[in-house]
């Protein structure tokens, strides 16, 4: 390890260019990789630098080709199709859990049913696989319940609605097939819950985890959280709301049940163990979802809280050997505002020239990751729904939240849309 690390980041959001970046300024990394990447990680406005490049090709060849000393992958696709699996049989130390253990995030069905068996608090609920039973199956819940495809859907799984009719009409068409094939032939049924969402991220050597603060993610398109979902417009850390005794909790009552449970499944967790959480009004933490994989666009913000060397942390969780030592958290409040192409979230605009980056990345105590962008003869372009992530970082969120927007200012492509009111529960 004269030299420095090699790591290879799997995937092309903000989330992995965040990875990235905190990857390439640990000490002990040398080179970082991110295949397939953005025009952030590889372009001529790169925060990253010139050892970041771009690699093609399928993610397994490259890092098999790339001999890295870890690798690190965002999203959770290729973790529940056992890139893992793949890539550690061919004894390449990677950070992220196994195909079986991602079924946390890929199965919502065995999810629930892990849940109940560790004992976790969680909405109420019942899995329907057959058309004919869902008018009983809607009918048992008082309120009109949450509907779920089991399997994954690139976040457009989940329906809320406002009567019991709607629920039923949005439980047929999943089962129909209709909308998001296999993964939504089995739906769950489940409570609504009441509170205020929060996302708590854990690093798992699947014995202990190291847990980061709360951050809170905006998922509405508009001001106000009105308008529809999307992958989320902007978040901040860390979230107020969970205090440390709160966060205690969490790792006690949630985060230490599932990598007892995982244990005692033969599947121990391995990874980022992402839970999305709803804390009701009392103060109770309730599970409204697990992820295997860091948030997007909370790793943003959560990259900037983290002093240290991060990789000598994922590489010390990947090992089964978490070294808690290796990083700190800092007194930092980071907070990200997300640009968004037109059209964004149902039909992003693609090829718009992205104009200003280089004023607001030369701005100090700001960050710009990249998302969906690509490069185009040398300029920047709009190449996915979720464009930018400006992010700023002080030792205050209300500064943190001055130094996002004020960066925001500077930066133009036509129809950019993002949300003003970033933060607000904190501010
Ligand atoms: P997901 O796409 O799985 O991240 O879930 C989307 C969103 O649906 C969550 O972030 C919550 O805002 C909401 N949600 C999911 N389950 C429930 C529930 N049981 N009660 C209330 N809101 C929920
Ligand atoms: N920001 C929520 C997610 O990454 O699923």
């Amino acid at each position: 390890m004269s030299r420095g690390r090699k790591v290879v980041v799997v995937g092309s959001g903000g989330r992995e260019h965040a990875l990235a970046q905190a990857l390439l300024e640990s000490p002990s990394v040398h080179e970082v990789v991110v295949t397939p990447g953005n025009a952030g990680t590889q372009g001529p406005s790169a925060i990253i630098g010139k050892s970041l490049r771009n690699a093609k090709g399928r993610a397994f060849d490259v890092a098999i080709a790339e001999k890295p000393d870890l690798v690190v992958i965002g999203p959770e696709q290729p973790l529940c199709e056992g890139l893992t699996d793949a890539l550690s049989a061919q004894d390449i130390l990677v950070f992220g859990p196994t195909g079986r253990a991602s079924r946390l995030e890929g199965s919502k069905a065995y999810m629930k049913a892990f849940a109940e068996k560790v004992g976790l608090v969680t909405a109420r609920y019942r899995i329907v696989t057959d058309g004919d039973e869902l008018p009983q199956a809607v009918a048992q819940f008082s309120e009109p319940p949450v509907i779920k495809a089991d399997g994954l859907c690139g976040g457009k799984g989940v329906v809320l609605v406002d009567s019991h009719d709607q629920a039923l009409e949005a439980a047929r068409n999943m089962l129909s097939g209709q909308p998001f094939g296999e993964a939504g032939r089995k739906v769950v049924l489940e409570e609504r819950l009441q509170g205020q969402e929060v996302s708590i991220h854990a690093i798992c050597d699947g014995n202990r985890a190291f847990v980061l603060p709360a951050a809170q993610d905006h998922k509405r398109i508009f001001d106000g959280d009105r308008g529809p979902n999307t992958g989320g417009m902007g978040s901040y850390a860390p979230a107020p709301l969970v205090n440390s005794d709160l966060l205690r909790r969490i790792e006690q009552e949630i985060i230490g049940k599932v990598l007892e449970g995982m244990r005692t499944e033969g599947n121990p967790f391995r990874g980022t163990l992402f839970a999305g959480l709803m804390i009701s009004d009392a103060g109770v933490p309730q599970v409204l979802e697990f992820n295997v994989r860091f948030g997007d666009p909370e790793t943003q913000v959560l990259m900037n809280v983290i002093k240290g060397d991060f990789c000598e942390l994922l590489v010390s969780a990947a090992r089964g050997n978490l070294d808690t030592g290796a990083v700190d958290l800092s007194e930092i409040h980071s907070l990200c505002v997300v640009l968004a192409a037109a059209g964004y979230p149902a039909e992003p605009r693609k090829g718009d020239v992205v104009l200003g980056l280089s004023e607001a990345t030369a701005r100090p105590s700001v960050r710009v990751y990249h998302a969906g962008t690509q490069l185009d003869g040398g300029r920047v372009v709009t190449a996915g729904g979720r464009v930018l992530g400006v992010t700023g970082f002080a030792p205050t969120l209300q500064r943190a939240a001055n130094f996002a927007y004020s960066a925001v200012e500077s930066i133009h492509f036509e129809g950019r849309q993002f949300r003003t009111d970033i933060g607000h529960r904190a501010l």
